[in-house]
């Protein structure tokens, strides 16, 4: 019974706590992942960064469009998972495990993430720096307007 209660607290922590961090896992439907890399132009062989790669969707996608792709996840089950989806691509795949806000980030041709709102400010902070453009589904940054739209996902120049 133990081991029942420690298994459900461990899953809650993984797929709950990320609401503090970022967001819940909820993954980007296909079209909207292609709105994305259209948004952001990425020629074969660019990097593409995603931040809260969930469970590598994006990834795919995009590693079938002929980008390199860094991914950062902070749940362990969905790194797993990701990890398994991408094995066949690993020359172009790199997925790593971590907070983004706290990992360094790798050097990159355009971001892509789906986070919730209250953290689109913070990102746009971070994004100053990195310089790169970056493609939100769902949630706009506050202030700011964005350089173009397509299917619900956002393109931010920086
Ligand atoms: C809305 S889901 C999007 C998943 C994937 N990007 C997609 O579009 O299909 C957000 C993902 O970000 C992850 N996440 C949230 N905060 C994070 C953080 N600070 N560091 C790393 N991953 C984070 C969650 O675990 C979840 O998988």
């Amino acid at each position: 019974m133990i081991w029942l209660f420690a298994a459900i607290l461990v899953l809650a922590l993984a797929f709950g706590g990320v609401l503090l961090r970022g967001a819940p896992y909820v993954p980007t439907l296909d079209a909207q992942a292609k709105a994305a890399l259209e948004l952001l132009d990425l020629k074969p062989g660019q990097t593409l960064l995603e931040l809260g790669s969930g469970d590598g969707k994006v990834l795919v996608v995009a590693v079938r469009a002929g980008l390199n792709v860094v991914g950062i996840e902070l749940n362990p089950f969905l790194v797993a998972v990701s990890w398994l989806r991408t094995r066949r691509y690993r020359k172009q795949v790199r997925i790593i495990w971590g907070d983004f806000w706290r990992v360094r980030w790798p050097e990159c041709d355009g971001v892509f993430v789906f986070l919730l709102n209250p953290f689109m400010t913070k990102l746009d902070g971070r994004m100053q720096t990195v310089k790169r453009p970056l493609a939100s589904f769902a949630f706009k940054i506050s202030g700011r307007k964005p350089a173009a739209e397509k299917s619900g996902v956002y393109l931010y120049r920086y």
